[in-house]
């Protein structure tokens, strides 16, 4: 695929791959080992409006950017559009100029909310979210699928809506609602949704190798792509599509995983929560079994650290 900066909003990537947000990976630790192997754009996981704007304290570890912050979006999910733009507007927002709006998340809790992918129902409450964000003096992007059920093509009227609301990026996950992760991505809707608006449009949805990339690009003509889980299978996906010799191994970009983890959190949700990363690392790879075991069982970072270190 063609490696291109991504111009919006007066700012630009230096290129148009971006990681995605993804709820219990996408944390600082997974984003920050990305931005340096070269991503164009990070995401915060969702966050919810309201949390922020009560000052929840769980949130603090979600949005923690390090240094990061000019290489990181915020995404906040939300119902009302009061609530939006205060999170925009709040303290714990201001190192970040982006803030993207999720509609997608279509998970029941915040479904049955009218949150996520709930606002893909009801495009006047979704614009007036919209909106009310712009007023904000933020940056404006917004995360979408193709619909809610099979067949559903959305994705034009809502980019549409965006770009006429003011936001200046729209991501399209080109899946429903109800396929939730699995299928192959609707690159008409996407295709068709790039057509209607001049804002820059990035595709996501099963992009897992580079030939995965120029196929996202060639029958969609997006600006950009957005890699989700195929980041966290491959974490040098990234360098392939940008031409860029590894600059460690997976070992090595392991063991920085981990050691980074254990300097934002305890030490115990450190190596518990990795357990989450293990399928995905070692897949494809022979030979690892009892490793995966040991790892999986492992409740410490040392523990993790020396496993891998002396048997990987
Ligand atoms: C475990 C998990 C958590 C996710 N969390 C978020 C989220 O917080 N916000 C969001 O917009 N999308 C979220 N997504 C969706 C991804 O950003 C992406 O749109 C989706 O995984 C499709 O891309 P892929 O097929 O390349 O994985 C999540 C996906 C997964 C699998």
């Amino acid at each position: 695929m063609k490696i291109k900066g991504i111009d919006y909003q007066g700012l630009k990537t230096d290129n148009n791959v971006f990681l995605a947000p993804i709820a219990g990976y996408t944390d600082y630790a997974f984003r920050n080992l990305l931005i340096k192997l070269g991503i164009g754009l990070t995401f915060t996981e969702l966050v919810s409006a309201k949390g922020i704007v009560y000052k929840n304290k769980g949130n603090s570890g979600l949005l923690y950017s390090g240094n990061d912050y000019d290489k990181t979006a915020v995404q906040i999910f939300g119902s009302e559009p009061y609530y939006m733009r205060k999170a925009c507007e709040s303290e714990e927002l201001l190192p970040f100029s982006v803030v993207d709006i999720n509609m997608g998340c279509p998970v029941p809790k915040i479904y049955k909310n009218g949150e996520g992918s709930a606002l893909l129902k009801d495009v006047l409450l979704a614009e007036s979210i919209v909106k009310e964000c712009v007023k904000s003096g933020k940056i404006i992007t917004v995360k979408i699928r193709t619909g809610l059920k099979q067949g559903d093509d959305i994705a034009s009227e809502y980019a549409k809506m965006a770009e006429q609301s003011g936001a200046s990026l729209i991501t399209i996950h080109g899946r429903v609602r109800e396929a939730y992760y699995s299928g192959e991505p609707d690159f008409n809707a996407i295709e068709k949704a790039k057509k209607s608006v001049s804002i820059p449009v990035i595709a996501n949805g099963g992009i897992f190798t580079t030939k995965d990339a120029t196929d996202m690009i060639d029958k969609t003509g997006a600006d950009g792509i957005m890699l989700a889980r195929g980041a966290i299978a491959n974490p040098f996906l990234i360098c392939e599509l940008l031409g860029k010799e590894k600059p460690c191994t997976l070992k090595e970009f392991m063991l920085n995983h981990v050691k980074l983890r254990r300097k934002i959190m305890s030490d115990k949700r450190a190596s518990i929560e990795f357990r989450k990363f293990i399928p995905y690392y070692f897949k494809g790879i022979e030979g690892v079994k009892e490793l995966k075991m040991k790892l999986l069982n492992a409740e410490d970072t040392e523990t993790i650290l020396e496993l891998l270190d002396k048997n990987f």
